[in-house]
């Protein structure tokens, strides 16, 4: 279906050549300072024409708020969020009128419903993501001010070329391969900023790699071909205590959510696949006292979540994205009709998501995150209307935080 989530529920409606796109926000807190301009900012990160890069399909993407918010403060009520369609061009897709394209979602559509959208990607089209994107947006805006929340995403590879991530392994017979993740990287993570990100088109953050990366996006535009890479999002200060222990583990949210993006294939959070080549010994994170007397941990192999659950650090995970599907490069492909063919898709599209992907899984984060924020603090509320209890054993509760709670003398 078309809804997110458990108390921060996000409904985004719209198909690509039709009047409008947007979402409905229940579940937002009242209160919240909210403007358009709060909004805006990341639908123009994520907006169609942007640069020789992405697809020259030209949308404003301004966004209209129509409920939830007066005198530019949050009601509670269900937000509806509206973004007009203006550059639709049906008729670009008349050749694929008679062919579903090969890996995009013309026959699963028709599969499925019996029935779809008359021209371009219909309900599948990345314009579905504008209203994720703008839900994204007031998730974030929340839990900035509730906890100096930060989310940076920014583009980590297309095709074969990477960010250095890794340090070569120097003994791949043995145990001691090298760290999952070079020390480069993970200050990247620490420091890696919007505007650093926004400063290249491609969104690396690493100039010499932005601009390599820039040559082989224009490379596949110019054959008529596209290709795929990878995005790398990192969540700072985000408060321990987030995701349910388990079916609804946070990284699982957060893979439930990324995998829901459209071109998405892949998914892995902290060392990732790479964590499987080093020993136990070298990937536990092992435990510090923090100035503030709370624990965190020495390295963050695991992503900032354990048991499911966040534990303070750092969240980082990557998300790969496939080549996009629609070419003009011909391809040899079968007609609806079972007819063999030749397709060579006319239409206005991206030769890689990545740059645009950004701000939707900065979107998706926030909005998983939200959730989860509301789930925890609603059960932390509840429990805060009983009793304290005075004769648990000390086995059974956190020493400093317990203290701070009145619930041991
Ligand atoms: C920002 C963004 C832009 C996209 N642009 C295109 C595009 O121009 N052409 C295309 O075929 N697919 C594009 N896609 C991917 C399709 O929407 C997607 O491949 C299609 O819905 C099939 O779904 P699947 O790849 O998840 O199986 C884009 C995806 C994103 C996230």
């Amino acid at each position: 279906m078309s809804t997110y989530g458990t108390l921060f529920r996000v409904t985004t409606y719209g198909e690509s050549h039709c009047a409008s796109v947007g979402a409905i926000i229940d579940g937002c807190p009242p209160g919240l300072q909210l403007s358009a301009e709060d909004i805006q900012i990341q639908l123009n990160r994520r907006r169609p024409g942007q640069s020789d890069l992405t697809t020259p399909r030209n949308e404003k993407d301004a966004v209209q708020l129509q409920s939830g918010i007066e005198q530019g403060v949050t009601l509670g009520t269900p937000i509806g969020l509206f973004i007009r369609n203006e550059d639709q061009r049906p008729h670009d897709y008349s050749e694929t009128d008679l062919y579903p394209r090969p890996s995009h979602a013309d026959y699963t559509y028709l599969e499925k419903y019996g029935i779809k959208a008359s021209s371009g990607g219909g309900r599948s089209s990345a314009r579905e993501t504008i209203g994720r994107v703008a839900a994204g947006a007031i998730a974030e805006k929340y839990l900035r001010l509730a906890h100096r929340v930060e989310i940076v995403a920014f583009v980590s590879s297309v095709g074969k070329i990477h960010l250095p991530t890794t340090v070569e392994s120097t003994n791949e017979e043995g145990d001691e391969a090298a760290e999952p993740l070079s020390q480069e990287f993970r200050n990247l993570l620490s420091t890696v900023t919007r505007s650093t990100v926004d400063q290249h088109p491609t969104r690396c953050p690493h100039p010499e790699t932005a601009e390599r990366m820039k040559q082989r996006i224009i490379r596949a535009k110019d054959a008529s071909d596209s290709i795929g890479g990878t995005v790398t999002c990192v969540v700072r200060n985000l408060p321990p205590g987030l995701g349910e222990p388990v079916f609804d583990k946070l990284e699982a949210l957060l893979a439930h959510a990324m995998l829901s993006i459209p071109a998405t294939k892949g998914f892995e959070i902290g060392s990732g696949f790479r964590g499987t080549e080093v020993p136990g010994s070298q990937h536990n994170d092992a435990f510090v006292q923090r100035e503030d007397g709370s624990l965190g941990t020495q390295t963050n192999w695991s992503g900032g979540i354990q048991g499911g659950i966040s534990n303070g650090e750092d969240v980082y995970f990557r998300v790969a994205f496939k080549p996009p599907a629609t070419i003009s490069k011909a391809q040899t492909t079968a007609k609806y009709d079972g007819e063999s063919g030749t397709l060579a898709a006319r239409g206005r599209h991206d030769p890689c998501v990545v740059p645009r992907a950004v701000p939707i899984v900065e979107a998706m984060t926030a909005i998983v995150l939200m959730d989860a924020l509301l789930v925890q603090k609603s059960r932390a509320a509840a429990a805060s209307l009983l009793p304290p209890i005075t004769t648990l054993p000390p086995t059974m509760v956190m020493p400093q935080k317990a203290r701070e709670s009145g619930r041991v003398e």
